[in-house]
């Protein structure tokens, strides 16, 4: 834990502050962010926060809205990626103010009692009560909720109410809708912030009266038009004014307060943006989803907000027994994913999802080797708009081929928002070429859980192809006849620009295999299909065959001597990296060592051949992956939040009982514990996905291959029971696990088959359960 990490009570399914804590409130505002996928607000007040500077960075971000700015590199060369996306602040809409007579209610003011702030992961509600007492005197009790709607992605909601406790008299509320704010600098850090700095909008128009508050913006370069609204309504009001300070509007209320009664403010507030509809509608769009809300009302939207999650937690909730700690971060992983992904097929998922503006709202591999398996188990709806997401990128990725002089195939970009390369250092970025085959490997996921022919057809085959060709691109045929793939970088960060990176050959491997295999299919059971695909692009007939010839060539790194697959052709004669003398305030070595420092030495920062022992499970003998793990654990410093979780699967499958336990926990409260020192840039979504991988497959055992299921459950000694549930080929199967042994049960679907260590199961509506003893 990080010295500021705050003492939440370990409630399964609350976040619950009891007292305020200024040291760790940048890191709460990650913390308690809410979203829906597309909105996402901090946790800060609505009151603002008058704390020292630095302590804080109030955002609100939307999915996929972006601005571009172009790359300054002082040293440039050919084809360096040129534009950055990044995610913008927009306007601050959930700004409301409290005036007991002349003092602004400001909980760093005064003395606050009775505090209390939750999250809670049933209702999606965000709650705040305290006693205030201000400098002047008078006391209030002060409550306020809030909420981002599952329902409508456009929509934030919250309500105040203020209770005068020993006085009667004036009360002011002013509802802001605040455009002058900017992104977060980026210092020394590249994990943190943007290059930009000042406001990135500029006001076109404004629109407002006494209730209803619009900003209408445009982004610079990449064109957008944004307009953020809001609409207020507080009961009792004597009079309500309206004023425009700049690039804030402000709806003011007075308010003859009355001691012991409550006043309530409710506000609603929208964003909608031309990356959605047609500039011209978003004005008239933005004032009927607040008059609708406002019609329906808050208690409307929370009730609406809880049914959502009701069904959510019924698919996907993972309970654990005897440890509330624990359930509380799994639980708190699973919301904030959910709160985090985009769903509507143009948005994806952001390494921080949209609680902060670390790696700038950038879009990753976490997505298809972390965050799609939990989505694609959970939620398979959310799983397949990810795909589209890749689908509506395919020609950016071509353009991209092409500048990296591919005269065929796609590459997509490591980093992006809308599609382009964003990746500024390309040694730890374009020069992944695996982001290839983690898409691939993720649409093979998605079509042996699902058997979803018609997206495939539609959309996968032409990505699972198109994407295939770069391999035999940039790969050749070596002296000896071996399938080589030089000057890439594996998912080791630590280490750049190699020749035959283990995990990129063998994950390229099998996206050749998988491309000449749909090939095949389709031309046999689609021709039509075949047919225009192999037109769009130009496929050469010999083409699949070619694919299956290097993939049968695939040099895949062996060292006989230590019996371990080499992480790339040099990593073994590297010098080891000298832990022991390497103190702990030196890590992440990332921010303490050149780049070319760290690459000349045998040294991982996250999880790599060993990466490749869980995706390609069913290709490695069990004593391959223990000498893997025990070489490599050995040197890497999971410096990624990528890789501890990834550590704790494979551990649990080679049997290091209490390795696997350690780093699953390293994982699942990583946020909550701050344990890697940056949460208040935004929640790791990776890790948060880890931990549901760590659960189903490293302790529930379960691998999927080729559409079969496989489950080996163990049960950490720390626990009484354990489950967890998947969609598999359309059913719902839950996996209950305790002393006794494994009980499994169809939930939903018609019948379902798989294997519980080496035995057959079949479950079906007549007989939905199933029970293995331990
Ligand atoms: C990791 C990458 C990851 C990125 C975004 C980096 O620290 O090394 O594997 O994609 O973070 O999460």
């Amino acid at each position: 834990m990080s010295a500021n990490t705050p003492n939440f009570p370990p409630d399964p399914w609350r976040l619950r502050e009891t007292a305020p804590d200024p040291a760790a409130h940048f890191l709460n505002e990650t913390l308690f962010a809410l979203g829906n996928g597309y909105i996402g607000v901090r946790g800060t007040g609505e009151e603002g926060y008058s704390g020292p500077a630095g302590t804080s960075m109030d955002g609100t971000y939307l999915n996929g809205f972006y601005e571009s700015e172009p790359i300054h590199y002082p040293e440039t060369a050919y084809a360096l990626a040129k534009t950055n996306q990044f995610m913008l602040n927009v306007p601050n809409a959930k700004g409301l103010r409290v005036y007991v007579g002349d003092e602004r209610f400001d909980p760093l003011t005064g003395t606050v009692e009775d505090y209390e702030r939750t999250l809670d992961l049933r209702t999606g509600m965000l709650e705040r009560r305290l006693r205030w007492t201000s400098p002047g005197g008078r006391i209030i009790d002060y409550r306020s909720r809030r909420l981002v709607s599952f329902d409508n992605k456009h929509l934030l909601a919250l309500q105040v109410q203020v209770t005068p406790v020993n006085f009667s008299g004036t009360v002011r509320i002013v509802a802001s809708l605040d455009g002058a704010v900017k992104n977060l600098e980026a210092g020394d850090d590249p994990r943190v912030g943007s290059a930009v700095s000042g406001p990135a909008l500029t006001l076109l128009a404004v629109e407002q009266d006494a209730h209803y508050a619009a900003l209408v913006q445009k982004t610079h370069n990449s064109g957008f038009h944004l307009v953020s609204a809001t609409r207020t309504h507080v009961d009792t009001a004597a009079s309500a004014t309206f004023l425009q300070q700049g690039l804030r509007l402000e709806q003011a209320y007075t308010v003859a307060a009355v001691q012991g009664q409550a006043i309530e403010a409710t506000k609603y507030a929208s964003y909608h943006s031309s990356r959605d509809y047609p500039e011209g509608e978003l004005a008239e769009r933005s004032r009927a989803v607040l008059a609708q809300a406002q019609a329906d009302g808050f208690d409307a939207l929370v009730a609406r907000q809880a049914a959502y999650l009701a069904d959510f937690w019924q698919q996907a909730d993972v309970q654990i027994d005897g440890d509330d700690a624990l359930q509380q971060g799994i639980r708190f992983n699973a919301y904030h994913l959910l709160q985090s992904v985009g769903r509507d097929g143009k948005t994806n998922i952001a390494a921080k999802g949209v609680t902060g503006e670390g790696y700038e709202g950038h879009y990753f591999w976490d997505t298809e080797i972390y965050i799609f398996p939990y989505f694609l188990y959970n939620k398979p709806e959310i799983a397949r708009k990810l795909l589209d997401y890749r689908w509506a990128g395919l020609d950016s990725a071509r353009r991209r081929a092409r500048q990296m002089s591919h005269e065929q195939g796609a590459l997509y970009p490591w980093r992006t928002i809308a599609g382009e390369e964003c990746s500024a250092y390309f040694p730890a970025g374009t020069a992944q070429y695996h982001i290839n085959a983690d898409i691939a490997y993720s649409i093979k996921q998605y079509w042996d859980a699902t058997g979803d022919i018609d997206w495939l057809r539609a959309c996968g085959a032409e990505i699972v192809m198109e994407t295939a060709r770069i391999w035999t691109g940039i790969g050749s045929y070596d002296r000896k006849g071996r399938f080589v793939i030089n000057e890439v970088t594996g998912p080791d960060e630590y280490t750049a620009l190699v020749n035959n990176n283990y995990y990129t050959n063998a994950m390229a491997r099998q996206h050749l295999e998988f491309a000449a295999a749909i090939a095949a299919k389709l031309a046999a059971e689609h021709p039509q299909d075949h047919a225009r695909i192999a037109a769009a692009m130009a496929l050469g007939d010999d083409e699949p065959a070619e694919w299956r010839r290097a993939a049968g060539a695939m040099y895949l790194p062996y060292d006989e001597e230590l019996g371990i697959h080499e992480q790339d052709d040099s990593f073994l004669s590297k010098k080891r990296w000298d832990f022991e003398n390497t103190p702990a305030d030196k890590y992440p070595l990332l921010l303490n060592y050149h780049p070319m420092v760290i690459y000349r030495h045998q040294v991982c920062k996250q999880a790599d051949v060993v990466l490749a022992l869980l995706l390609l499970s069913d290709r490695f003998t069990l004593d391959d992956k223990r000498r893997d793990f025990d070489y490599y654990e050995a040197v890497t410093t999971h410096d990624s939040s990528l890789s501890s979780c990834i550590y704790s699967i494979v551990a649990a499958e080679v049997g290091y009982e209490d390795k696997a336990y350690d780093y699953f926990m390293e994982t699942a409260r990583m946020d909550l514990d701050d344990t890697h020192g940056n949460t208040r840039y935004g929640v790791h979504t990776a890790a948060m996905a880890g931990t549901w991988l760590g659960v189903a497959y490293g302790f529930g055992g379960m691998r999927v291959v080729d559409g079969a299921v496989r489950f080996a459950p163990t049960l950490p000694r720390q626990w009484r029971r354990y489950q967890f549930h998947i969609h598999l080929h359309g059913c719902l199967l839950r996996v209950a696990v305790d002393a006794d042994g494994t009980t499994y049960t169809l939930l939903r679907g018609a019948a379902l088959r798989f294997s519980h260590r080496d035995t057959v199961i079949d479950v079906s509506t007549a007989q939905p359960t199933h029970q293995e003893a331990a």
